[in-house]
């Protein structure tokens, strides 16, 4: 089963219209690997305009359940859709504690975004003492269970520890390598679906997390609002 590498970078409340720019410096789409860039969504149509023809794909970062509605400062999947939104990240831990996101919520979202026609990045992830308390495994076990979306599609999962996300700690292979096969094993046609690491990956560790066989790309945070790391990641992919 080939699946295919993606680089997604997630630039979380960073971007003004000036920075448009980083899609001129991150260089050609590497041939054998799918990037993804994740602008705020005052970016987001102009960004995939910019985008369009490069190879690079536009995602948001967050997305309503509901097709439409009373819901002020929101946005659905299919407006992230229409200004050309191919993917949406939902469950981000920064959702999840910023926002008190729950797994049915997060579930909600990921099948709009289906609906509309995203492919959504679920995220999932443990905090430190759970992974202390040898928790781990059954806090990520519950997340897919309490969130994985009931409708076909590509779903791409992201495992995220809370506790290396922009932090500058990474998990150590071996428990990336475990965790990934954990999850491959645990989801609906685990095989075929991209299960991306995120929390910390920089140019420097970006190689060894990539290499690992259940490791499908990478979920980029701060190294994706610099274009040369992000260029330096992709190249760690290939
Ligand atoms: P980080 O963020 O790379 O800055 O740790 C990753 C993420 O939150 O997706």
């Amino acid at each position: 089963m080939i699946r295919r590498k993606l680089i997604a970078g997630n630039w979380k409340m960073h971007g003004l219209t000036r920075d448009l720019s980083f899609l001129g410096e991150i260089g050609p789409a590497a041939p054998g690997c799918d990037i993804l860039v994740c602008p705020p969504a005052t970016l987001l149509a102009s960004f995939a305009s910019t985008a369009r023809g490069s190879g690079v794909l536009t995602g948001a970062q967050d997305c309503h359940s509901a097709e439409s509605g009373a819901h002020t400062g929101d946005l659905s999947a299919q407006m992230l859709a229409d200004a050309g939104a191919s993917h949406v990240i939902v469950g981000h831990s920064e959702r999840r504690s910023d926002h008190g996101e729950t797994d049915s919520i997060v579930r909600a979202k990921a099948e709009a975004a289906l609906k509309a026609g995203l492919t959504p990045i679920l995220c999932v992830g443990e905090t430190r003492a759970e992974r202390e308390a040898g928790r781990a495994e059954s806090v990520v076990a519950a997340q897919l269970a309490g969130s994985w979306p009931a409708k076909d599609g590509e779903t791409i999962i992201a495992y995220e520890p809370v506790w290396a996300i922009g932090t500058g700690l990474t998990a150590c292979v071996q428990d990336i390598a475990v965790m990934h096969g954990f999850i491959r094993s645990l989801i609906v046609d685990g095989s075929r679906r991209r299960i991306l690491y995120g929390g910390s990956v920089k140019p420097d560790n970006a190689r060894d997390i990539l290499a690992l066989e259940d490791v499908d790309g990478a979920l980029v945070g701060g190294a994706s609002l610099d274009a040369a790391s992000f260029r330096a990641i992709i190249a760690a992919a290939v």
